[in-house]
């Protein structure tokens, strides 16, 4: 069986026969020696092939290009060079699939715009290698998380038909049986799961839902996708106080588990924002474990209008008790306080009729997490869990309460206190990795106008 490159780096003695794939970074020779570096996708390092060129008939030779993939058996030696601990001194090669000079993948610097174009090919590249690796640490410290605190992960459906939620316009599914719709009513692609892990959690306590999410709004910025990954935790009689606490916890945690185990990523990240020249204050690798020690502010959104309209300079998006807080704004906040933000309590007008109605009458308890480049990466809220106001909430946002009859049952058996939030994927890993554009963070990117594969 073949060894991995980080197999071979981290674990293996030198002087072992041993056999890899991978394929061509570069390739460096003179009439003496040859210098390969390959890649598989084990690690961010390159491993160093090093062979004598009289062995390999120059037709091979000249299959040996960047993007080719190789089978080679060998022998792990301690470097004489610098730069790596351990080289493979080449006995045999088998070029498996040639990549002729139009391959994309050139050993030189690629913009991220360009390798936008090159999805398919992307992943191949040292940066996606790192984005990936944060994003799947990412996903396996969000399930480790959730199960060391016993909640248990629900599959909600990705077909629905709730059209009601308010969270974002719908994908439709138009199938039909013969003339009927396929599901005997409309049905359209989940904008989120919360709807049906309240009802989960009023009889498992505590879930989360971690699954694909679709909202067609047609919103091509750097902060937005069509198809998103989103997390959902809902617990049943926790207040919103007790969902910031949980939210806080976990948004160290899994940082503080990206930062331990993905330590040669990292590096590479922060190093990549140094070529890209980017205007942080400290690097990557510093914000993130500051990140993982500082508490985050709290503060209402009726203070934080406050401090939005005692600004001298104004914002391009005026600023009134009642509007939605726009990106501009999050950032002020977030620069003003100096550390990550939770706003709560906002006007029940601008947030879902699913949220609890404050004794104000005015505000719910909501809560969005504010964080610095990001802006909103969670949002999330106690739920009302009183029948008759939540009927009024409906009925005051035009939600037709025959549509949504099961959600309103789980208010009248056994109804209780719970709340929960939602944390964009896509947008932690933007935070984790220093992204600018979350195309760049997923790697089959959907945006309007784009679905690639
Ligand atoms: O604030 P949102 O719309 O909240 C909900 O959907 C609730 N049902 C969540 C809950 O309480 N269970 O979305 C939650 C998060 C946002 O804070 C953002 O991080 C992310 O999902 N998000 C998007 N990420 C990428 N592309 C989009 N179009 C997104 N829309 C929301
Ligand atoms: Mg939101």
């Amino acid at each position: 069986m073949a060894h991995t490159i980080q197999e071979l780096l981290a674990h293996t003695a030198v002087d072992t026969p041993i056999q890899i794939g991978g394929w061509v970074r570069s390739k460096r020779s003179n009439k003496a020696v040859i210098f390969i570096d390959l890649l598989d996708g084990s690690t961010q390092h390159p491993l160093q092939l090093v062979g004598d060129p009289a062995r390999f008939p120059p037709a091979l030779q000249g299959k040996i290009t960047p993007g080719a993939s190789l089978w080679v058996d060998g022998t792990l030696r301690a470097s004489q060079g610098r730069g790596q601990a351990k080289e493979v001194e080449i006995h045999a090669i088998k070029v498996l699939g040639e990549a002729s000079e139009v391959y994309p993948l050139q050993p030189k610097r690629h913009t991220l715009d360009f390798l936008r174009t090159i999805q398919h090919l992307r992943l191949r590249s040292s940066t996606f290698r790192a984005i990936s690796r944060v994003r799947h640490t990412t996903c396996y410290a969000i399930h480790r998380y959730f199960d060391k605190k016993g909640f248990t992960y629900l599959h909600t459906p990705i077909i629905t038909s709730m059209d009601a939620e308010g969270a974002g316009e719908l994908f439709d599914l138009s199938n039909t049986l013969g003339d009927r719709p396929f599901f005997g009513q409309p049905a359209h692609l989940t904008v989120s799961g919360q709807l049906a892990g309240e009802a989960a959690a009023m009889g498992l306590g505590r879930i989360y839902t971690f699954g694909p999410t679709f909202r067609a709004e047609n919103s091509n910025t750097s902060r937005h996708l069509a198809e998103f990954w989103m997390v959902e935790p809902e617990m049943a009689f926790y207040n919103l106080n007790d969902t910031i606490d949980l939210a806080e916890d976990f948004l160290r945690s899994i940082a503080q588990d990206v930062l331990a185990s993905c330590e040669e990523e990292i590096d590479f990240l922060t190093q990549q924002e140094k070529y890209a020249h980017k205007k942080h204050p400290t690097p990557l690798k510093e914000r993130l474990t500051h990140f993982c020690q500082q508490p985050f502010a709290r503060i209402t959104y009726t203070k934080a209008i406050a401090l939005l309209q005692a600004r001298k300079k104004k914002f391009t998006y005026p600023v009134t008790w009642g509007v939605d807080l726009q990106t501009e704004h999050e950032q002020y906040l977030v620069h003003k306080l100096g550390c990550p933000v939770v706003v709560t309590d906002y006007p029940k007008e601008i947030k879902a009729f699913y949220m609890r109605q404050n004794n104000d009458s005015k505000t719910v308890a909501a809560l969005d997490i504010l964080l610095p480049g990001i802006g909103e990466v969670v949002g999330g809220s106690q739920r009302e869990e009183r029948y008759e106001i939540l009927l009024d909430a409906m009925a005051n946002k035009a939600i037709d309460p025959s549509h949504l009859q099961w959600y309103l049952d789980t208010r009248r058996f056994g109804s209780v206190p719970h709340s929960g939030f939602g944390l964009g994927l896509e947008r932690l890993v933007q935070f984790f990795t220093s992204m600018d554009n979350i195309r760049d963070v997923i790697p089959f990117p959907r945006t309007p106008g784009h679905a690639v594969g």
